[in-house]
């Protein structure tokens, strides 16, 4: 009779120490979204700020005002033929040395300056509402089953540094990105001509010296990642049910399921053009004259028109980007219990790995790979002998 109590008494002691750590592990995640969210918000509006308070403090910027003093030109034949293209003559050397006016530059302009690509960043406004509504009615893809401790290796420390740093420098260019396509309309109410002067310069500074890094972190993850996302037959049937996104269940998926093959590979084509055209616009701004035979290369010419081609398509797509980017952003935090866990230490739960990516799961377990509780996997390599998902 003793003994049954004692029993009791340790089962309710361990339950409770169960209950507790969960609860501590929910406050700690619940800590580290909110971090992230501040985080996020700090940073998207430390731009605008910096550059006001550099204004004030005096920064050299000078408005551009656009409403210039018109003066009637007496050569008004000359300058028209001029507009027109009629190529002069230069004693500099270079492409398009005697080009006097590229009339291109005013169609590039008055594209830029368009209603469908000034409004274009509102799909960005429209995927947040689209998240949230989602958030608010289907809530948070929370774990089936209590975790107990037992976890696998996901991530290795080059995977989550590459990710980390591709990431926020994503949030910077595109937070510095958007600022620079609507920012007239959109800044200038707010900082005055002379404030969004500053802010469209330091933002630009920002944006040239982020630019190459993010290149170099994406080729990273495309070189590091590509195995793990060629598309099999599973992918097909996680896509036939949803991904699980709308019902309560959980389609079968290997080391990466078939919606984060679709986000890898948008990133590793769409990504890549947006890359490209970024080189194209900040090579000159290096000094970096490319080989000969790099001018066959589309937007590498280093041509004004290219270039123009180049800040359209970079500007468009990466708005697209963004907006889809949003929906990586809210499935890696908020949305899915255990995901940023992942990606933040290497490591997830047994029960996070069955739930989202049970044959993934099962091969590592059958390899002896699962961590019992106190055990360090920190010699562990993530699962690189792994065959990519099937
Ligand atoms: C704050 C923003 C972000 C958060 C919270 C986040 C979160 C995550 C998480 C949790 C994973 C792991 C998913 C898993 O283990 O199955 C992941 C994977 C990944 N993330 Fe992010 N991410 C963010 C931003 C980005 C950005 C901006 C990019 C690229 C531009 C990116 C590219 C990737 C890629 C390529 C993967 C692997 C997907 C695959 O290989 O199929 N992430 N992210």
């Amino acid at each position: 009779m003793e003994n049954t109590s004692q029993v009791i008494i340790e089962v309710k002691a361990k339950v409770e120490a169960h209950n507790a750590a969960v609860k501590k592990r929910r406050r700690r995640q619940h800590r580290i979204a909110l971090l992230s969210v501040a985080f996020i918000l700090a940073f998207a509006f430390a731009l605008p700020m910096a550059s006001y308070t550099a204004h004030w403090f005096g920064s050299t910027a000078v408005a551009q005002d656009g409403g210039a003093a018109a003066s009637t030109n007496p050569r008004s034949n000359y300058w028209r033929a001029v507009k027109e293209g009629v190529s002069g003559y230069s004693a500099v050397d270079g492409p398009e040395s005697n080009v006097l006016i590229q009339m291109n530059g005013t169609y590039w302009e008055q594209t830029r300056s368009s209603f469908w690509v000034q409004k274009l960043p509102w799909i960005i406004a429209g995927m947040a509402v689209l998240l949230l509504l989602y958030h608010l009615i289907h809530g948070r893809n929370k774990l089936d089953k209590p975790t107990a401790g037992r976890k696998l290796k996901r991530w290795g420390w080059f995977d989550r540094l590459v990710h980390w740093v591709t990431a926020i420098s994503f949030i910077a260019l595109a937070i510095t990105g958007i600022s620079m396509l609507i920012g007239k309309a959109a800044l200038i109410p707010l900082l005055g001509k002379a404030g969004f002067a500053s802010a469209a310069q330091i933002s630009l500074q920002v944006h040239n010296v982020l630019g190459p890094v993010f290149f170099v972190g994406i080729s990273l993850m495309i070189l590091m990642w590509v195995w793990y996302n060629f598309p099999t037959k599973v992918d097909l049937q996680w896509l036939k049910e949803g991904g699980g996104l709308f019902k309560k269940a959980h389609p079968s998926a290997g080391r990466m399921n078939a919606g984060e093959k679709i986000w890898f590979w948008l990133l590793a084509t769409l990504g890549v053009v947006v890359c490209l055209t970024g080189v194209a616009m900040v090579l000159p701004v290096y000094g970096i004259a490319l080989p000969a035979w790099a001018e066959t290369v589309p937007w590498l010419s280093g041509s004004r028109a290219e270039m123009q081609q180049a800040n359209l398509l970079h500007g468009v797509l990466a708005v697209i980007w963004t907006a889809v980017a949003l929906g990586h952003i809210y499935i890696g935090t908020a949305g899915t219990e255990g995901a940023f866990e992942g990606m933040a230490t290497g490591y997830v739960s047994e029960e996070w790995a069955m739930q989202h990516h049970d044959l993934w799961a099962k091969k590592l377990i059958d390899k002896g790979k699962l961590i019992e509780p106190g055990e360090s996997g920190g010699r562990q390599q993530p699962d690189a002998t792994i065959a990519p998902s099937s």
